[in-house]
């Protein structure tokens, strides 16, 4: 049995606090409040906002120049849209701007240098694209490409293959490049830019095995140095397939891309036997480097007796320990406090985790054991005024 940690790293006598944005399909992204006295948490929202509706579905940080940027999915529109606020000091959000896109933002990332130009380019899931917009400074931005994709044939799983789903946005670790998984078409697309009109040039893609769905990925650096030379590796999320597929990557000269040669697979249960139905989602290196975090969801495997005598269903976040190869061994499946956990974020300090729990319409905070890499108990809980898409901290 493992046993939950009870004291936590932070906030064990004094009053703390963090905030917290998160975005729910409901309309709103909400401020919260988490505060600890004494051992004890309290998560209060301080400020709502619809600015993002109908469908906000993504928020990207900008902590250095204290900005949140919102994707509206546009579940039930023509297109989605998006819209960038000022985060102030007392953590609310003072709206920008808002401009239509394409449909479906899911996810996106900024890159660029880091004190020069710098652009957001967007994944979009049902509008099959890529697409970039330039930061023009205080939340302004201005559409700066879109590249849309098609498929010739459906996938190995047609309804959800039908096309080409970009699902996230991610760089490498050098900042080199853009990563971005195709749920539909089985392929990690991978993309440079010019540096002086930030407009992206697609390369060679990763493809992957038929049916596997890409999803979320994450880099991993073993000795957390990123450069061309360092031992890279990459594990990417299969959401159809239910599974965790690690590459080692190998930049190639002049900039020609990246190649990648896979080293390990598992499903998302590692050792356990997976569910049927699984479809994972999200995927974190945790802040000292040692572990990674997926989330799996549509087939509950836990059932969490509340405090009123009522049952929650729970889906889960499996964690594995990293392996200096590149391989993964399996460590813990633990509850992640609600059903369908799309996202969620890891605080800095690695001792707090908050889930966007969808279909719980929940963010659940639960404690992590930063010694041992075990999750634990729920510090917090609160629900939210729609299906929960997003979740980040304001550190
Ligand atoms: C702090 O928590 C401890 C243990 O739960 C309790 O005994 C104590 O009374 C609390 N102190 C305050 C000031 O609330
Ligand atoms: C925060 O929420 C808790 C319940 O979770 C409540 O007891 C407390 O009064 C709230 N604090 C503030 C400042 O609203
Ligand atoms: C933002 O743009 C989208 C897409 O055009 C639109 O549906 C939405 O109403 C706009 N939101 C606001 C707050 O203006
Ligand atoms: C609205 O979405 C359609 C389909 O994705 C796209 O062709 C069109 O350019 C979008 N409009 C804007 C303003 O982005
Ligand atoms: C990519 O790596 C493989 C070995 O895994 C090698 O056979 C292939 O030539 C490499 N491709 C490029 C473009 O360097
Ligand atoms: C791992 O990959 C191999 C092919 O490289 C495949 O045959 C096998 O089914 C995969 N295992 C899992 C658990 O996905
Ligand atoms: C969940 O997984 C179990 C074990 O694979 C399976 O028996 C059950 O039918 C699945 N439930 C759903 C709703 O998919
Ligand atoms: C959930 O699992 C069921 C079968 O158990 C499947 O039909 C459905 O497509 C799954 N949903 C998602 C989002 O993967
Ligand atoms: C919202 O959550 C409910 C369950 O609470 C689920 O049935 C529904 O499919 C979800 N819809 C979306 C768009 O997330």
């Amino acid at each position: 049995m493992m046993l939950a940690p009870k004291i936590l790293a932070i906030g064990a006598t004094a009053a703390s606090a963090a905030n917290l944005f998160v975005s729910d399909y409901g309309g709103a992204v909400t401020s919260f409040a988490l505060t600890a006295s004494n051992g004890t948490y309290a998560l209060n929202d301080t400020f709502s906002t619809d600015e993002c509706a109908p469908s906000p579905s993504w928020l990207t940080i900008d902590a250095n120049r204290g900005l949140l940027f919102c994707l509206n999915e546009g579940l039930s529109t023509p297109n989605g849209s998006l819209s960038s606020f000022t985060i102030n000091g007392d953590g609310s959000l003072t709206h920008v701007m808002n401009e239509t896109t394409i449909s479906g933002p899911v996810s996106g990332v900024i890159y660029g240098a880091a004190a020069g130009q710098r652009a957001l380019a967007l994944a979009h899931y049902s509008g099959s694209s890529v697409t970039s917009y330039l930061l023009n400074g205080g939340g302004k931005f201005a559409l700066n490409q879109e590249l849309t994709y098609t498929l010739d044939e459906p996938g190995a799983v047609p309804d959800r293959q039908d096309a080409p789903h970009e699902h996230e946005a991610i760089t490498d670790p050098t900042g080199k490049y853009i990563v971005v998984p195709d749920l539909g078409a089985d392929l990690v697309r991978i993309f440079c830019w010019d540096d002086e009109t930030l407009k992206l040039r697609e390369l060679d893609p990763l493809e992957t095995a038929p049916g596997t769905g890409p999803r979320h990925a994450v880099f991993w650096n073993p000795y957390g140095v990123a450069c061309e030379e360092c031992t890279t590796y990459f594990y990417l999320v299969g959401e159809l397939d239910s599974t965790i597929t690690a590459f080692s990557v190998e930049y190639l000269p002049n900039g020609g891309g990246l190649n990648f040669t896979q080293v390990f697979n598992s499903t998302t249960y590692g050792l356990l036997s997976l569910p049927e139905g699984n479809a994972p989602a999200e995927i974190q290196v945790t802040p000292d480097n040692r572990f990674i975090v997926i989330s799996n969801r549509n087939n509950t495997s836990f059932d969490l007796p509340q405090p009123d005598g009522s049952i929650l269903e729970s889906d889960s976040l499996t964690t594995f320990k990293l392996q200096d190869d590149g391989s993964l061994v399996w460590h813990q499946l633990w509850p992640s406090g609600g059903s369908f956990p799309r996202q969620f974020s890891i605080d800095k300090t690695g001792s707090l985790v908050a889930v966007a729990n969808q279909n719980s319409q929940n963010v659940a905070i639960l404690q992590r054991d930063t010694a041992t890499g075990l999750i634990g108990e729920p510090v917090a809980r609160v629900t939210v005024g729609g299906n929960t898409t997003c979740v980040v901290w304001d550190e």
